[in-house]
Parts: structure tokens; sequence; C-alpha cells
């Protein structure tokens, strides 16, 4: 099959322009309210990108049609480029869902995490997981991702915490990018709890980070990013300044989990060590806008967690005014949000952070790739980019594709060029 062509769409979403993949490559402040939709279009993928696409007035294949092309009607029906989830964890093993009523009841998060329920809960069940059932649990979730219309995705490491399970997680992820038709990247996430047997010896534990993990991730290649839980309780600014130093050492560039709980520093240190994303930002105000502002690092909101968590959101709002782009991801986890629907986290978004539905659209689109250093390639409907798209059923626009949160909106699937089969 050399071809998929995808005609009478009811509306082509996303689609720029920019035929050479150039142009700029995410949309900030005011621009994040503009997505290009066309109206009754086509759309050419062959050889596994994007080859062409317009309004059925200027349809080229009436006669002419590739020898061997796939054609598929999509009247009625909207065509998104697949999105692009830059924060996950849907590497981990079993559940948490008795923590679910310990939060019914009162506890908080912290609490929770005091008396090592949350992470550390996940950590001991993953060390009691040989590999091959995480790869199994993990290849489940990965493909329930694929069926929500999510084609690029970043998974942490972080349940592990000691040298062998970071790097079984790691591998796990790799493998995932090898069997999967996702475009995967990995992040190194050791700083994602203290283990039990470090407690009062914190910063022994950051020297076995800063010592032997990240240099064993960067020798066998399993991460691009080193991410930090900068957070009272959790790891501090000096101990992520020490984590950052050595991720860029060794050619792994920063994330920062920041300002989830608390006013933790965490933006400002995320800005200064030039991290690509800081994630989280319920607790954030002028200080830290302006110094997002004036640096490349994307702001990624997590409203799902916010939202499971039952805390204040994000002020997208402000942070759009001020100019700054955002990307929306699911962080799906087994603790703060065990859910990876894309569709949910605009609703959220749209209805508890006030963004609008094309804010929405764009910050899990090409928003989301620039989060992934992916947006050359991938978050956009554009000439020479990779044919990953999906087509829902029949919808009337894509705003209804957020409105209706629980109903199964994604039809076709269509990753590197190919219709996928899960
Ligand atoms: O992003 N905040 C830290 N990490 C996850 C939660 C992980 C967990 O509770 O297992 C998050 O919310």
């Amino acid at each position: 099959m050399s071809g998929i062509l995808i005609e009478n769409i009811g509306q082509l979403i996303q689609v720029r322009q920019d035929p050479q993949k150039t142009g700029k490559s995410y949309c900030a402040g005011q621009e994040m309210d503009g997505l290009p939709v066309i109206n009754n279009a086509w759309l050419y993928i062959r050889e596994g990108l994007i080859d062409g696409f317009g309004p059925m007035e200027t349809y080229p294949y009436r006669e002419d049609i590739p020898v061997g092309t796939k054609i598929i009607d999509a009247t009625g029906r909207c065509v998104f480029p697949s999105f692009c989830d830059c924060h996950t964890h849907i590497v981990f093993s079993g559940s948490r869902e008795q923590e679910f009523s310990d939060k019914i009841r009162g506890l908080t998060y912290r609490e929770i995490a005091a008396r090592g329920g949350g992470i550390l809960n996940s950590a001991s069940l993953l060390q009691n997981t040989p590999e091959d059932e995480l790869y199994r649990q993990t290849m489940e979730r990965a493909k329930e991702l694929i069926r929500f219309g999510t084609g690029a995705v970043e998974i942490k490491s972080g349940y592990g915490l000691t040298v062998e399970d970071e790097m079984k997680m790691l591998r796990v992820v790799r493998r995932i990018a090898e069997e999967t038709p996702l475009t995967v990247k990995a992040t190194f996430l050791g700083a994602h709890a203290v283990p039990e047997k470090y407690k009062g010896r914190q910063s022994e534990y950051v020297d076995l980070i800063v010592e032997k993990m990240i240099p064993q991730v960067a020798q066998e290649n399993l991460a691009q990013y080193v991410d930090v839980f900068c957070e009272t309780g959790f790891f501090t600014v000096a101990d992520t300044e020490r984590i950052l130093t050595a991720a860029l050492k060794h050619g792994l560039r920063p994330k920062v989990h920041a300002n989830q709980m608390d006013f933790s520093g965490g933006v400002q240190t995320g800005v200064a060590y030039g991290a690509i994303t800081v994630d989280h930002l319920e607790h954030t105000g002028p200080e830290e806008w302006d110094l997002l502002a004036g640096s490349d690092t994307m702001p990624v909101l997590l409203p799902g967690s916010t939202f499971y968590l039952d805390m204040d959101y994000a002020p997208a709002r402000e942070m759009i005014s001020r100019g700054l782009p955002i990307a929306l991801a699911s962080n799906y986890n087994p603790g703060s949000c065990p859910a990876g629907n894309l569709q949910f986290m605009m609703l959220l978004a749209c209805l508890k952070m006030k963004m609008t539905p094309a804010e929405a659209v764009n910050a899990v689109t090409l928003n989301g790739a620039h989060a992934m250093d992916l947006s050359f390639n991938l978050g956009s409907i554009a000439v020479g980019k990779i044919g990953n798209v999906f087509i829902t059923r029949p919808i009337p626009s894509y705003e209804y594709f957020i409105y209706a949160f629980t109903s199964p909106l994604v039809e076709t699937t269509i990753l590197n060029g190919k219709i996928t089969e899960l």
C-alpha cells in the first residue's frame, strides 16, 4: 500500500501551510486561539509522510489516483493530527485504588506519600515485577493511548528508585518505542521520591543519581531528558541543581516537575538550567510567568492530576495573556491521574482553566510536539511531516470532540502513514 487518500473531510484540523516544515514550531499568547481548519478537505499521505492536502475544490485525484492507494471517505468527520502527550508515567506496576479511598476519607497527596503510600508504594510494586510483565502492562496502556488518538508520547521512569529498577523501566520504554507505532521520548526521573532506605540521607540518594544513574542512562542511551520532582517533601532546589548539572554534563536535557503543591522554586531552577519544559505549575505568579516569557522553556499544564487531587488549577488564562505558550498533557500515572485520555484533559482545560477549544487543541498537538523536540515532524498537518492523524466518528466540529467528552469519538488512527490495527 503506497498511500492513503482521505476525501470529503468535514474539518481538517491544525493545517499549517509550511511546506518545508519551516515556520514557527509552536504557538503562544494570542496565537493560541487561532486553529487553522479547512472545511470539506482532502489529505494524502504517501510513504509515511503527508504529501498534500487542501479544500475539495483543489482535489487533484479525481481521475488519477495513484495505484495501490487506500481511499477513505471521511464525510461528516474531523481529521486531527495525532495528539502529542508530553508528560506521562505509563510504566508502572499494578494500581493504587486503595489510596483513592484514603483520599476520599480526607488524606492529602502529601499525607499519603508520608505514610509510605504514593510513589513509594508504586516503587515497591515495580521492584517486585519482572521486566517482561512490566512491559506487558505498559503495552496495554500504550495501546490505550493510541485508541485515544495519541501518536507521540513522553514516558518517564521514576518508580524504580534503584539503579537496576530505573534501568529496567527505561528498557521497557525503549521496547514500547520499538514495538508500537508511537513516537516515544524517554525521561529519566530517578528523583521522583526518596527511597525508604535513604530517609534522613537524602543527599546520598542524590549522589547515587548523579554518580551512577545518570552516567549509566547516558552510556546506554536510555533517555533524552532528566526530570526532578522539585517540591517540599521530595527534592529541594539544591538537589535539583545538582541533578540537572549532571544531566547537562551527560548531554541530557533537563525537565522539572515544578510548583505543583507550592511555590517550590522549580520554575526558576528549570529556566536557569534551560529545561525543555517545566510541568504542573499550579502555584505560579508574575515572577514565574515573567521568567518563562523570557525563556525557551515550555510550560506544561496537567489538569487531570489537578482534578484528581482536587486542587486549584494552574492559571492558564494569566499565562496566555502574558504571551506564554502552553502545552497540555495527560500525566497518566497510578497516583495522581490514572487516565491518559487527552479528550478529557482538553475538557478540563476548557471548563476549569477557561482555555478555548482552539487553545486546547493547539496545546495537545503543535505545542505538545514542541515540548518533546518533535514539532519539526509532528503536531500539525503540513507537507513533509509524518503521517500521524486520526479520523473521528461523524461529528459536527472539532469543538464537539471536547464537548462530548466521554464519547469514544476516535474511529480510525493512522500512524507513520499506516492504519493502526490494535
Ligand atoms: O506528576 N508529582 C509527581 N509525580 C506524579 C505523581 C506520581 C504518583 O503519585 O505516582 C505527578 O503527579
